[in-house]
């Protein structure tokens, strides 16, 4: 059945119909807002297993705003100028709570928006993972570089998922003429993160800020590049309007490095809390290290990240002070 968003014209200047799958989770609930801003029609279609009608609330009754409950492994009839594929468990806990569901999602959800972005004519970016690298041999990871990747382990449904997601996308590309780009998103961070979600940053600030201990996984010395919310959403809406000969794949995240271990230590800084560090294993597949080589995209997109970390865990943490009630 079709959507009456196919139908929703108006007088006003409505400048594109934008498809947001994922959009009631961290990322897609900034990008809906970003997108209201200047001026878009949103379609944001969610299932809710991670993400929540509480980021969306504030734009619920928005004339440019429309939600539906939909799974992207089914497909979506509707009509659109641009879709930005998010839906997908992002953080471990979640994406291996129901392994198959996962891999179902970045590959059918792939095939079906796909399928609508070629009826459509639709351009279609989608939300890749600096995962696709998997535990990285060489350091900082570009996009030429192919990967290291367990196919067979705990994070493969989400790392082979959204791998074989890329493939899907280039094989529309070449085979259909589909309008495709395709962004590798490294760690990410901000506001509405889910608190019990398990990712790094969300765990330490709520970690620290119930005065619990902080749990570092390993010995700490494992590094990772976080990159604040807000310059992402800047470079995913760039990738999305560069000219159609540009495909990507394109790697969106903050070069700056840090350890686990000092990520811990600023948190606590910050806080101010008296929790004390405890070490537990390392869980597998884990990579040691992750860093961008965002080259591409300061040319391509002229592009960089301005959030420093300090800032942007500040802001985080402000989030979750007033939603944890502190
Ligand atoms: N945040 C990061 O650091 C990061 C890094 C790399 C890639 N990404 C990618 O960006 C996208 C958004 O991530 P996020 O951090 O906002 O995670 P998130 O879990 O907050 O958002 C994912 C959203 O997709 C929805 N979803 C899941 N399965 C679905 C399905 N089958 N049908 C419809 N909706 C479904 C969830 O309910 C949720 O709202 C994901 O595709 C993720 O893989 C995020």
């Amino acid at each position: 059945m079709r959507s009456s968003f196919a139908n929703d014209q108006s007088e006003r200047t409505v400048q594109k119909k934008v498809l947001i799958t994922g959009g009631a989770g961290f990322l897609g609930s900034h990008l809906c807002d970003r997108l209201i801003e200047v001026g878009h029609d949103i379609l944001c279609v969610d299932n809710f297993f991670t993400g929540s009608k509480e980021n969306v609330r504030h734009l619920i009754g928005h004339p440019r705003f429309e939600l539906l409950r939909h799974d992207v492994t089914f497909p979506l009839y509707v009509e659109v100028d641009e879709i930005y594929n998010l839906a997908c468990p992002a953080s471990p806990k979640h994406y291996q709570y129901d392994p198959v569901q996962t891999t179902k999602t970045s590959v059918h959800g792939a095939i079906n928006l796909l399928g609508l972005a070629k009826r459509t004519q639709a351009k279609i970016l989608q939300a890749s993972t600096s995962e696709v690298y998997g535990d990285p041999e060489i350091h900082p990871q570009s996009e030429t570089y192919w990967g290291k990747v367990n196919p067979v382990g705990i994070r493969s449904c989400y790392d082979e998922g959204k791998r074989c997601a890329e493939t899907l996308f280039f094989d529309y590309w070449r085979q259909h003429e589909v309008k495709i780009k395709v962004s590798r998103i490294f760690n990410t961070y901000g506001p509405r993160m889910h608190p019990n979600d398990g990712r790094v940053v969300s765990n330490f600030i709520v970690q620290a800020l119930l005065g619990n201990d902080i749990t570092i996984y390993g010995d700490g010395n494992q590094s990772r590049s976080f990159c604040f919310v807000d310059d992402l959403l800047d470079a995913l809406v760039r990738t999305m309007e560069t000219s159609d000969s540009f495909t990507g794949p394109i790697n969106l995240g903050n070069p700056e490095e840090t350890t686990v271990l000092k990520l811990a230590e600023t948190i606590i800084q910050i806080t101010q809390s008296r929790s004390r560090l405890v070490y537990r294993p390392k869980p597998d597949d884990d990579p040691r290290q992750r860093k961008p080589d965002i080259s591409r995209a300061r040319s391509v997109l002229g592009w960089a990240p301005k959030v420093s970390l300090e800032e942007g865990l500040s802001r985080t943490i402000d989030y979750f002070r007033k939603r944890l009630v502190i």
